[in-house]
């Protein structure tokens, strides 16, 4: 048993006006297992097993069937989705976890293999990512060019993003979260060599950031500022996404705007974890600086630095990706110091419960 008398991990801890049972937050982790992209029963057992966390971040949820760019992601976009939905918030909700939805719109990172009849591939600028991604039809396959977005298209997608957000309220969630990280639509308005535009969404960062700042804004119009967080990645790379000579100006403006905008959360990606250059300390540095609500830290952490990272007040809150995959009982096991399960990734993204429902818990 380890000694967690001085510990702050797992007492209650506030996120906006809710009550977190502790300070572990399981981070977003796309599993591929909502066939025709309906969220279902086998999920709903996933999410519950891992119900011991403070906040459950789903997996990328597409606000629209044009940013359902992977095969089996869920969506939040039909009366379906909602229903699936709220067997999960309900589940969870059961085990004393609160529970964001996060929504991802996929945007050049697509194939029109993965998308529904009639959805289209849109991003900032026609501008193909480099490499290939998986469907199910064909296997791996080069990405497309998208269709560089209209004013109508940025207009229609910002009603996407909101009217999702409603629907995320109705399904039970707690929350949604921005999915503006690893090189998802968001982030390509974000970043230069995604985004070419001569509107005035593209050029200059208060341009660059004009699609995410409208899409903070209207979601938090519709459900609240308690109720709307944002992953961002800074110096991420992820998806053909370059580091480029002002990335630490442009984050820092853009921690500034959404501190303004009042959401309840930025969560900041670190994959230095998972191969991928670190973000530098004084970046997070800086988020918590200008930012006056909750920080959320990710990427590559155990017990030991996540309790030493809170003691420190370099966050609020530990996101913690892989070990809840493979560890549906993660609290107790960190909590009691015994040995933790592997991740298998070959069953990371394939249908079904192997690998999914499957990882054994400890005997209480
Ligand atoms: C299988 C898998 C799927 C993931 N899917 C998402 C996702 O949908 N959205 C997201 O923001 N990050 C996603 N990530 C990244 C994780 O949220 C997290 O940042 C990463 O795993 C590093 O944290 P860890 O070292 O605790 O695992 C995924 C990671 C894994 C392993």
């Amino acid at each position: 048993m380890e000694d967690t008398t001085l510990s702050t991990l797992y007492t209650q801890t506030p996120l906006g006006a809710l009550t977190l049972q502790n300070h572990l937050v399981m981070a977003p982790m796309t599993r591929c297992r909502a066939l025709d992209n309906i969220p279902n029963a086998l999920m709903a057992e996933y999410y519950a097993q891992r119900g011991s966390a403070g906040l459950i971040i789903t997996e990328g949820v597409s606000p629209s069937p044009n940013g359902l760019g992977y095969p089996r992601i869920p969506g939040l976009f039909s009366a379906a989705q909602v229903e699936g939905w709220h067997l999960i918030t309900d589940a969870v909700h059961a085990k004393g976890a609160k529970i964001f939805a996060q929504m991802m719109h996929c945007g050049r990172i697509a194939h029109p293999l993965n998308l529904p009849a009639g959805a289209r591939m849109i991003a900032p600028s026609a501008v193909a990512a480099a490499g290939e991604m998986y469907t199910d039809a064909e296997g791996m396959k080069p990405h497309p060019v998208p269709q560089a977005m209209s004013t109508e298209d940025i207009e229609a997608t910002v009603g996407e993003f909101v009217q999702a957000a409603e629907n995320a309220a109705a399904a039970g969630f707690d929350g949604v979260e921005l999915h503006s990280a690893n090189g998802y639509l968001l982030e390509q308005f974000i970043r230069p060599n995604t985004n070419q535009r001569t509107d005035g969404y593209g050029g200059p960062i208060e341009n660059r950031a004009r699609f995410v700042l409208e899409v903070a804004e209207g979601v938090i119009g519709a459900i609240g500022k308690d109720k709307v967080g944002i992953r961002l990645s800074p110096f991420g790379v992820f998806n053909d996404m370059p580091v480029y000579d002002t990335m630490a100006a442009d984050y820092t403006y853009l921690a500034q705007k959404l501190d303004a905008c009042g959401l309840v959360y930025i969560h900041l990606v670190d994959h230095e974890a998972m191969g991928a250059p670190a973000v530098p300390d004084d970046m997070k540095a800086t988020f918590r600086r200008l930012f006056k609500r909750t920080l959320i830290l990710s990427g590559g952490y155990d017990a030991a630095r996540a309790e030493s990272d809170l003691a420190e007040g370099k966050c609020d809150l530990i996101a913690v990706g892989r070990p809840f995959l493979a560890n549906p009982d993660l609290v107790n096991r960190w909590k009691t110091g015994a040995a933790v399960n592997q991740p298998d990734m070959d069953t990371f993204y394939t249908p079904g419960s192997n690998g999914y429902t499957d990882y054994p818990v400890l005997n209480a």
